[in-house]
Order: C-alpha cells, then sequence, then structure tokens
C-alpha cells in the first residue's frame, strides 16, 4: 500500500485490502506470543481525536499502538479546546505539532478526515465520518469473513436493518463488492437510500425473503441518534418484521450461516440475545480482529511515511 491516508474503502484496490489483510495475519502472530509487543512502530506518534462515542474502536486503535511500540494520546470532544470554539483544522494542526505523524480520526461530519487529510502532514485514519464510511471495521470484518471462509468469490451476505445511516453498511458493501462478494440488502424502506441504487447490491424489504440461502448474516444497529425525523413507525414494529429473532434463524436460514454486527448491539431489538450469544455469532471474532487489522493499517502507512521522510 503506497498512500499517506486512509479515508475509505471506495479508494482501496482490491490488491490493497489484500495487502491490509495479509499484513493482519502476521499481527495476529505477534497477538498470539505470550509477550504481546513488537518493536515496529517504535518512535512513531498517533493521536486517537475521538470527537463521537466508542468503545471497540478507540480501545482496539490504542491496543495496536500499544503492541507496535508507538506513542499514542487519546482527545475526546468533551476534553478538547473544541469546547472553547477552537476548530477542528487548529486542534488537528496543534496535535500535528507536537511531533504526531499519524491521527485517527471519527467524527460526525462526514468529510471531516478527508478534510484533515488535505491540510497536514500527518497521515489521516478515518476512524468513521457521519453515516458515510467505516473502512477500519469493514476490513476488519473482511478479516473475520476471511478466516471463516475458504473464498470471497460468489459469497452471499445479507445486511439488515438501518442501511440508511450505517456507514458500516456503506464501507462493507464496497469492501465485498471489491473483494468478489455480493451483498443483498434489507429493511425497511424508509431506512434503504435512494443512492443504494447505484452499488452493485439486490434490495428486498422482506426478511424472510432474504435468510434462505446466504453465508453470512450482517445486522446493523438501528441507529435512534442519527435519526432526526421518524424513519419508523415504532419500535415493535421494526422487532415485529427486521429482528433477527432464534426462530427467525432456524426456520429461515442455512444451518452454517455466521451472523456479524458490528456493535454496539441493541439487544432484543435488531438482534435477538439469543441470536448475538449463538455458536453462530462472529460478533466478538470481529472485536478480534479489530486490534489485529488495525496494528496492520497503522503499519503499513507509516512504512509510507518512513519512506517519504527518507527520499
Ligand atoms: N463498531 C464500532 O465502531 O464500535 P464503537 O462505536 O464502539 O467504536
Amino acid at each position: 500500500m503506497n498512500r499517506k491516508d486512509l479515508l475509505g474503502i471506495e479508494d482501496l484496490s482490491r490488491e490493497e485490502i489484500e495487502e491490509i489483510l495479509s499484513v493482519a495475519e502476521s499481527m495476529e502472530e505477534i497477538l498470539e506470543r505470550p509477550i504481546k509487543i513488537a518493536p515496529t512502530l517504535r518512535g512513531i506518534t498517533v493521536a486517537n481525536l475521538f470527537f463521537e462515542p466508542s468503545t471497540r474502536t478507540l480501545n482496539s486503535f490504542a491496543l495496536a499502538e500499544k503492541r507496535l511500540s508507538a506513542d499514542y494520546i487519546n482527545l475526546s470532544a468533551s476534553s478538547s479546546s473544541i469546547l472553547k470554539g477552537e476548530t477542528l483544522l487548529d486542534t488537528a494542526k496543534n496535535i500535528q505539532a507536537m511531533e504526531v505523524d499519524i491521527i485517527v480520526i471519527r467524527h460526525s461530519i462526514p468529510g471531516a478526515p478527508h478534510f484533515l487529510a488535505e491540510r497536514l502532514d500527518a497521515s489521516v485514519i478515518n476512524a468513521g465520518d457521519g453515516a458515510h464510511e467505516h473502512p477500519t471495521q469493514a476490513l476488519l470484518d473482511l478479516n473475520t469473513i476471511r478466516k471463516k471462509m475458504s473464498t470471497f468469490d460468489n459469497l452471499k451476505v445479507a445486511i439488515i436493518g438501518d442501511i440508511e445511516h450505517s456507514r458500516v453498511a456503506r464501507s462493507l458493501i464496497l469492501g465485498l463488492n471489491k473483494m468478489g462478494a455480493k451483498a443483498h440488502i434489507c429493511g425497511p424502506p424508509t431506512l434503504i437510500p435512494k443512492w443504494m441504487d447505484t452499488f452493485d447490491v439486490t434490495i428486498n424489504y422482506n426478511l424472510e425473503e432474504v435468510l434462505p440461502d446466504k453465508d453470512i448474516i450482517y445486522i446493523l444497529r438501528l441507529q435512534m441518534e442519527r435519526q432526526h425525523e421518524s424513519f419508523i413507525p415504532s419500535i415493535r414494529e421494526y422487532i415485529k418484521y427486521y429482528s433477527l429473532t432464534y426462530e427467525r434463524l432456524k426456520k429461515y436460514a442455512s444451518p452454517e450461516v455466521l451472523i456479524m454486527h458490528a456493535g454496539p448491539i441493541n439487544r432484543g431489538i435488531e438482534i435477538e440475545s439469543r441470536v448475538a450469544d449463538s455458536e453462530y455469532s462472529l460478533i466478538l471474532d470481529q472485536v478480534i480482529s479489530g486490534v489485529a487489522v488495525r496494528m496492520s493499517i497503522l503499519y503499513l502507512l507509516s512504512r509510507q511515511k518512513t519512506n517519504e521522510d527518507s527520499n
């Protein structure tokens, strides 16, 4: 991979995705050692700027940085001078001035990471920008699938739920298509955006019709915090038609199906606890993949930066 920033799956080629997944495999070897640390990023400083809440992404970036011996700092909106009126660009430039090499940013505004990437020498990694993209999530999802399936070719992945507000869905669909898999979208018509027509997907509004024959069922969180108008009549109705219950899973899905969800999960809304905690679930495997994939991305971007600095 020969790029300064990682901003979206849209920009990546299949070869770049394959390289990230291949390096992640080597990183998994480090994570299996009794002492899970390598000197790979010694001397590199990373700033994790999270202007939206996060459990998985922030902490797996922090662990990935620790495991590779990078120095890192964490900054959140509530503890930064953004609250005193400082702009995002001024904040980022001040962080960069402290000899920071890589900025990981999560922001509610789509394009915020791209805006910084154009204006900073530091590498920028998009850790989720509004409802636009969440590329590191898609890469860890692809890594989780790679470990379970022999090939991506013709793999059938159902993506169920709130597509409209989901950066996870957008990045995942792009990633699956690039790797040769097919995404099958399902959810209430009001939560499937018009722009879906431009993607290589099938669209169906009936969950029970979509479940059979799929290799993977990827459930999306119903994102109440991003719904500024009423997209569904009621939560009760959403559960009735779109919740993945154990009964539905057993009745309609293949016995070999695997279940994925990026988290956080709304238990009892988009997914029943009995499904989330079942033998079909890869939810915690996804979290495990997150550390190795983020180690891989940090390594590949820092290698590029080191090459540029020495030229
Ligand atoms: N999947 C994901 O992005 O989770 P967090 O919001 O906890 O980072």
